[in-house]
């Protein structure tokens, strides 16, 4: 078993530093792109857990990973809560049933996560009977802010008008969202440890939009909610859990201080000094620009190595971009920087 990553973010001692790359099964691999051809659409490849279990593999056929990350997506949730999903080819993902008050809230059903999302659940076990123990794999959900913000928008978004909206005129009617969304969050992340997840990790994509006050309330308060339910679990007690707040840079020591494992780190924040706040307490994972891997083969390993160096000598550091890969990037970009992160760092 490559154990690098459950070692890393339980920041004990490894032969050399592990990575994995959000977006690591995606566009930029030809293979991901005919496997979703074959499938017809994004929502089908997601939802039929032969070909998810395939696409998830694609990149560690490839690549000397560490790790490997379900295929799925953080808005099955909004889905399973019936609010219509879609995906816009170039548009990016759509809700035809967007929450935009008291009564569409209130109106929102429980969701049975074994039921509903089973889909994911029979991926995921196909996916770790696939890897032999080999390789440890990853299980996923959105926060409930991020998710909150996609069901009440509608989409994605640049100025968050509903979203921010409710939270500013209605904040009882946000709490009540983002508590309901907490309990399908938890339920949904149990199962996945159920089902084979051996690390877990939260995407707060839209958590640094906020204020740093209603950043406390409204984001990172549901996913403490979410670390201590699992951390009273027996099941999922010992399985790691990764915090991504991206542009949460300014709010570490808070989100340590919610029990969390690890930190994943976008490009804009120095890992030097994040170790330096909170180090001690939790690994970190980052954090390089994924516009690197557009430049040459020499760059991305020199920019490798520097980030690796600014992390510093000592265990807890999980190599990975700050963001997920962009879909047009060369894939052989991809090996130039798994060869150079396990080169450069690995222990005498
Ligand atoms: O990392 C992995 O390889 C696992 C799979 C994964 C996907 N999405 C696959 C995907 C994960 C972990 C996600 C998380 C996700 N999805 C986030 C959080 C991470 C982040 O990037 O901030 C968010 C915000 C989403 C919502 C979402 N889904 C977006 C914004 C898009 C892109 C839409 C577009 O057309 O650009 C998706 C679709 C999606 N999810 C794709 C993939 C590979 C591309 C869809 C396709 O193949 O057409």
């Amino acid at each position: 078993m490559n154990d690098r990553l459950l070692k890393a973010l339980r920041r004990q001692p490894v032969d050399c530093t592990p990575i994995w790359i959000m977006r690591q099964a995606g566009r930029y691999l030809p293979e991901y792109r005919a496997t979703r051809a074959r499938a017809g659409d994004f929502l089908t490849l997601c939802k039929t857990p032969e070909l998810a279990c395939e696409v998830t593999l694609q990149p560690l056929r490839r690549f000397d990973l560490d790790a490997a990350i379900l295929f799925s997506d953080i808005l099955t949730i909004p889905d399973a809560f019936g609010l219509g999903w879609s995906i816009d080819e170039g548009m990016g993902p759509k809700f035809a049933r967007p929450l935009r008050n008291k009564s569409d809230v209130e109106r929102l059903p429980e969701i049975d996560v074994d039921a509903q999302l089973g889909y994911v659940m029979q991926a995921m076990r196909l996916t770790r009977a696939a890897l032999a123990n080999k390789t440890p794999l990853i299980g996923f959900s959105g926060s409930p802010w991020t998710l909150a913000t996609y069901m009440v928008e509608g989409g994605g978004s640049k100025e968050y008008k509903y979203a921010k909206g409710m939270m500013h005129d209605q904040p009882e009617v946000a709490r009540k969202l983002l508590r309901k969304i907490t309990v399908a969050v938890v339920d949904y992340l149990k199962a996945q440890v159920a089902a084979g997840a051996q690390a877990l990790m939260i995407f707060d994509t839209w958590g640094g939009v906020l204020t740093t006050p209603d950043y406390g309330d409204f984001s990172l308060d549901y996913m403490a909610q979410i670390v201590a339910a699992l951390k009273a679990d027996a099941t999922a007690a010992d399985i790691p859990i990764t915090l991504f707040t991206k542009g949460g840079g300014h709010w570490l020591e808070k989100i340590a201080d919610s029990g969390c494992d690890a930190i994943g780190l976008d490009w804009t924040m120095p890992l030097r000094a994040a170790r330096r706040r909170v180090g001690h307490r939790v690994a970190l994972q980052g954090n390089m620009d994924p516009t690197v891997l557009y430049a040459s083969s020499d760059k991305v390993e020199q920019e490798a190595k520097r980030v690796l160096d600014d992390f510093g000598d000592g265990d807890g550091h999980i190599f990975n971009l700050g963001h997920g890969i962009h879909p047009t990037i060369d894939p052989d970009r991809v090996a130039t920087l798994v060869d150079a992160v396990h080169r450069h760092s690995r222990r005498d």
